[in-house]
């Protein structure tokens, strides 16, 4: 349901990849909570532009996701 709590765990890690992770430690551990909350308005902003992944857009059900879990206050 659209208004359920989105959540890290749950919602958010499933949706990067073991390639997403290994491509972009150089900057941050997209398995890792605290690197992906401190990195949130950087990683929104390539995610809605469709600039990352290298290998295509993410579907924009994901990417109001990824919005709403920011916009939820980031819940673990
Ligand atoms: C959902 C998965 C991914 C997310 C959320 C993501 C996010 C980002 C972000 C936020 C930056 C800018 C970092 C900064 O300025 O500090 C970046 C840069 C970069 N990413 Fe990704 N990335 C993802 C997957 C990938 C993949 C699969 C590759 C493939 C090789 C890749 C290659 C790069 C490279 C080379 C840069 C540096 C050059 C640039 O800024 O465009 N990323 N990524």
């Amino acid at each position: 349901m659209a208004t359920e709590p989105v959540s890290y765990a749950t919602n958010i890690k499933p949706l990067f990849h073991e390639r997403d992770r290994d491509s972009m430690t150089f900057a941050f551990d997209l398995w890792s909570y605290d690197d992906v909350s401190d990195n949130a308005d950087v990683i929104l902003r390539r995610l809605s532009a469709g600039t990352m992944p290298c290998y295509g857009a993410w579907p924009p059900d994901n990417v109001d996701l990824f919005k709403r879990w920011v916009e939820g206050g980031k819940q673990p």
